[in-house]
């Protein structure tokens, strides 16, 4: 008899399995009430003790108290920040996942979770424009991609340099770089030339002034560009910055976290032609390439230059890197700033197996079309307007005569009804309306629905 916490249950599996089965039914999923309804402190006073509690009750807890108090990300209603539709399959394959007991650091626990998410990347790669060799590993989120690439980048830089004071190099950023760039960058004691862009794409042209402008551009060791502007959906000049990357032997990092999606898009996908120079990529499936949370596909051009930088080493781990570079097989471990590690990529290497490449392209492209389709509405409606042309899946707008404090009443009472989750930003200093599209099945009835809220 084994210890008790490991006995099978099959009440409690039947419970759970129900639960998930009835989510996986819903259609659509309710967007639910988030903070609205956070649970008050008493719901979870003394519930943990030391004779456990019986697991039904928690999981009732669970869902008449807990869930409802978060906000579905993959609800069609939810066209805030950047949300997450993950397929049924992928949804239903991560169960698979939780269930195997599969640890993805190396080639030597887990070959069989290595080849699957290595030929899901190797796609992303080849529809990126990568060349034949590039290869990396899923990580948690964008975030620890950009991170861990530019470790990659500034040690790199840095070898390159060895005549600069290693606390003088800069990498050359845009403004509207993601928040995660400025973290990492901060969590690596780099600075930046940051440049000012015009209408907020980051262009050759505007690089080249800005260096011209610089007393010491010798120290500028790599250039970070984004594939798809959370805020506003902007791709930045791929091509020309990465053409001046190559010429000028510098790092040329592509954050695609959110955008970079649309290399799916047989309307878009030009834009990001520039991602053929990218040393490193980035690109989110858990946004905008409908696999549950969390998974970032981080690609390296030279995957072999970024193991030598972020590989762990340590003499319990020696087994894993025995051999000559010749013969090395492929520890996603390796690859970024994380050791143990989900086999984060197989439920989108499910879906993406299971659905067809062809399912993607169309849907990628229905949320460009409903931004399309959106900014259309916003034009026809008299009392709304665009901030901007829509980029992407991203609409800003403007309610004709709202202040701050308006939006945000309008935010809340269009959760409070149930009908979409939107939440304002800021642009130019300036609050303003803004929808991120992602989910195929959100409407243009939900569309019109939220415009009308705004009437009056
Ligand atoms: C362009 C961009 N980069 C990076 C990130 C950070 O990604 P994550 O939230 O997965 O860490 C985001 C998140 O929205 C993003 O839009």
């Amino acid at each position: 008899m084994g210890h008790e916490m490991f006995e099978f249950d099959p009440e409690l599996t039947d419970a759970v399995f129900e639960y998930c089965r009835e989510r996986l039914a819903m259609d659509p999923v309710p967007l639910d009430f988030g903070s609205l309804m956070a649970p008050p402190p008493e719901s979870m006073a003394g519930l943990i003790r030391p004779e456990g509690r019986n697991a039904q009750d928690v999981l009732e807890l669970f869902k008449t108290t807990l869930a409802p108090a978060v906000v579905s990300i993959d609800s069609p209603g939810f066209l805030a920040f950047i949300p997450n539709a993950p397929t049924k399959n992928s949804l239903l394959f991560d169960m698979v996942v939780a269930c195997s007991g599969l640890n993805g650091t190396s080639w030597l626990e887990s070959s069989g979770v290595v080849v699957a998410e290595n030929q899901a990347l190797t796609f992303i790669a080849d529809t990126a424009g990568m060349p034949a060799g590039s290869g990396g590993a899923f990580v948690s989120g964008g975030s620890i991609g950009n991170l861990s690439s530019l470790t990659v980048a500034r040690d790199v830089g840095r070898a390159k340099h060895l005549d600069l004071n290693p606390r003088d190099i800069r990498f050359a950023i845009s403004e509207d770089a993601h928040s995660s760039i400025g973290k990492a960058l901060h969590v690596l004691d780099v600075a930046t030339l940051t440049v000012a862009t015009d209408d907020h794409r980051f262009t050759r042209a505007a690089l080249e002034a800005a260096i011209a402008a610089d007393p010491h551009p010798e120290n500028i060791i790599g250039i970070i560009a984004t594939a798809g502007t959370t805020n506003a959906g902007i791709v930045d000049d791929l091509d020309g910055l990465g053409s001046f990357a190559r010429e000028s032997d510098l790092w040329f990092h592509i954050d695609g976290a959110y955008g970079g999606a649309a290399i799916f898009s047989a309307t878009h996908r030009h834009l990001f032609e520039g991602i053929r120079h990218a040393d490193s990529f980035i690109v989110d499936p858990h946004k905008w390439l409908f696999a549950p949370l969390d998974c970032c596909a981080l690609i390296y051009r030279n995957p072999t230059v970024a193991r030598k930088v972020l590989a762990q080493q340590a003499s319990y781990l020696d087994v894993l890197h025995e051999g000559s570079d010749d013969e090395y097989e492929w520890n996603p471990s390796d690859f970024g700033i994380h050791l143990s590690r989900r086999a984060r990529g197989l439920p989108f290497w499910f879906s993406l197996v299971t659905n067809g490449s062809a399912a993607y392209e169309s849907a990628v492209q229905c949320a460009i079309d409903l931004a399309q389709r959106t900014q259309e509405l916003i034009n026809e409606s008299g009392y709304v307007e665009m901030v901007r042309p829509s980029s992407l899946s991203i609409v800003l707008f403007r309610r004709k005569g709202w202040g701050a404090e308006r939006y945000h009443q309008w935010s809340e009472g269009l959760l409070r009804r149930q009908i979409a989750f939107v939440t304002p930003t800021k642009w130019e200093g300036e609050v303003v309306g803004r929808m991120a599209f992602l989910h195929p099945n959100t409407t243009e009835s939900m569309v019109r629905e939220i415009l009308e809220s705004m009437r009056d």
